[in-house]
């Protein structure tokens, strides 16, 4: 007998192995479970209400989709010879006392009703479609007077389709936002502690050390734990191969989100941003097109043009190096930690380590943080190209006549135009959720009649991490034509290693 049985022996129900069964052992306050469809959500609480919780309140946005998961759980009830739920009630009771509730939260003021509605378990399905802050008003009464009953919790939801969901990303950021700024060092089921925090009309995660006490805004909050664990469509042995061909012929973006359970899948565009999401998943799609026909270094076969240096700024900042290749395509991108990277002889090391085919080398020279890697290259013999984002330009854009208040906006909007689909250069951009995350981040506006891009800074207060990568990128390619010159002999360094030019639309 497995472990997890015997632990579950006289159970009605039993979670499938894996992240099912890490879900329902969560220690987590707040648990999102989600991704993928068909990864056993709505079941997971199904389980948990009727083996694991005494009070429990389970809703979903719309009255109607009570149905499903009632009529699921009188299932369950029947196989263990239970009786079923009140269908006029939308309650169930236990022998033991235990009680189930049902509710839903669509019209407004319907979670008001929930008031002071004491459970020791809360479970939004398809939390998603849910305002979170109906989830919060109703997430107050979370308690019970039972000594040592574990309080929880859970949210179930595929990734958010745009508008109501995107707080998910917020909540959960460090698991499921490439942008955020701990992205990257949490396990999956790893739980960090947090409080909620009005700011305006929106509601902010502030992100804690620990559980313990702390003065956060003036006042002493206790923080709560979050986690979240992917649900997966394959740890679901109930649901076969049939399945996931019917989600595979969903259009998208709906099919990538239910498929992968990519949370950022469905996100929608911000109306003012510069370079929409879909146009950086085909450039990327292109990559990956070129690595499947040529192999791993596919790139690196190619003359290098360009490369773009973005040089820390800060502790928390890493300095990176995006290589562009002749043919529109980029190489893979290099990251050092900025502390790694203090000094100028640091940098220029980096660079010259990348560098090839003598192509252009385009520093970032915005804050002066460039300055110190300048000098040492060119100390060096090696010429530097300094991008300087504040001054001023006198291009235009490419379908109408409108400025560009600075560089920064020129060079954004030139790598909007190169990626546009029906306009662009085929650009190949290397896989990766942080560079596609922070390619989609700035909005431009209008300053008079010019285009401004949301600076970098206003992009780190808004998102608490900044664009290093997409900085990188934008930079080797507004630098593009530097090496052009270059290479007809005005230049210096070694005979270029040429391969002959090679068309983009090769690799689409
Ligand atoms: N632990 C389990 N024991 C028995 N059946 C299970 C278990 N987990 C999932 N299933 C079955 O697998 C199927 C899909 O599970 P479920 O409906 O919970 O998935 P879901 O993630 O909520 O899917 P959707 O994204 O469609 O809402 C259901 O028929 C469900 O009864
Ligand atoms: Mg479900």
């Amino acid at each position: 007998m497995r472990t997890l049985d015997r632990m579950l022996k006289d159970q009605i129900w039993i979670p499938n192995e894996g992240p099912q069964t890490e879900a329902y052992f969560s220690r987590a306050d707040l648990l999102l479970y989600g991704g993928q469809a068909g990864g056993g959500k709505t079941d997971l609480i199904v389980g948990l209400a009727l083996n694991a919780h005494k009070r429990v309140g389970i809703f979903r946005q719309q009255v109607g989709e009570l149905k499903g998961l009632i009529d699921r759980m009188d299932q369950v009830l029947l196989q263990a010879g239970r009786k079923p739920v009140s269908r006029s009630a939308n309650q169930w009771t236990g022998a033991d006392g235990a009680k189930i509730e049902f509710g839903h939260l669509e019209k407004s003021g319907a979670h008001k009703s929930w008031q002071g509605r004491d459970h020791d378990l809360k479970c939004f399905d398809e939390a998603s479609q849910i305002a979170p802050h109906k989830i919060l008003y109703v997430m107050s009464w979370l308690r019970s007077a039972i000594p040592g009953q574990h309080c929880r919790t859970v949210l179930a939801s595929n990734p958010p389709m745009g508008g109501e969901g995107d707080y998910l990303l917020e909540w959960f950021g460090p698991w499921v936002d490439p942008m955020h700024r701990l992205y990257g060092t949490v396990k999956p089921g790893e739980l960090l502690w947090a409080v909620f925090e009005s700011e305006g009309e929106d509601i902010r995660t502030i992100w804690c050390d620990g559980p313990e006490p702390q003065m956060i805004n003036g006042r002493l909050r206790t923080p709560r734990s979050r986690s979240f664990i992917p649900a997966g469509l394959g740890n679901n042995p109930f649901l076969g191969e049939d399945y996931r061909a019917q989600l595979d012929s969903m259009p998208e973006p709906l099919r990538t989100a239910l498929l992968t359970g990519d949370f950022l899948a469905g996100r929608s565009d911000h109306a003012r941003q510069v370079i929409p999401a879909d146009w950086i998943v085909a450039a990327q799609a292109r990559w990956l097109g070129a690595r499947h026909r040529h192999g791993e270094s596919h790139w690196r076969r190619r003359r290098m043009l360009s490369l773009g240096v973005d040089v820390a700024q800060g502790g928390a900042d890493s300095t990176t190096l995006a290589p562009l290749m002749e043919g529109n395509v980029f190489g893979t991108i290099t990251r050092a930690k900025g502390v790694d990277t203090r000094d100028g002889p640091a940098v220029g090391g980096m660079v010259v380590q990348m560098m090839r085919d003598s192509c252009a080398v385009a520093v970032d020279m915005t804050g002066g943080w460039g300055g110190g890697a300048r000098l040492h290259l060119e100390n060096n013999h090696i010429p530097v190209t300094g991008m300087v984002a504040s001054q001023g330009s006198n291009a235009v854009t490419r379908d109408s006549r409108i400025g560009f208040a600075n560089r920064r906006a020129e060079w954004w909007w030139r790598f909007r135009e190169a990626l546009d689909p029906k306009s662009g250069d085929g650009v190949a951009l290397p896989p990766g959720a942080r560079l596609a995350a922070e390619l989609a981040a700035p909005r431009w506006k209008l300053l008079g009649r010019k285009i401004l891009i949301e600076s970098k800074d206003d992009i780190r207060a808004r998102l608490g991490r900044s664009t290093d990568e997409a900085d990188a990128v934008i930079m080797a390619w507004a630098a593009r034509f530097e090496a052009d010159t270059r290479a007809l002999g005005h230049g210096s360094g070694p005979e270029l290693e040429a391969e002959p030019y090679t068309d983009p639309h090769d690799y689409l």
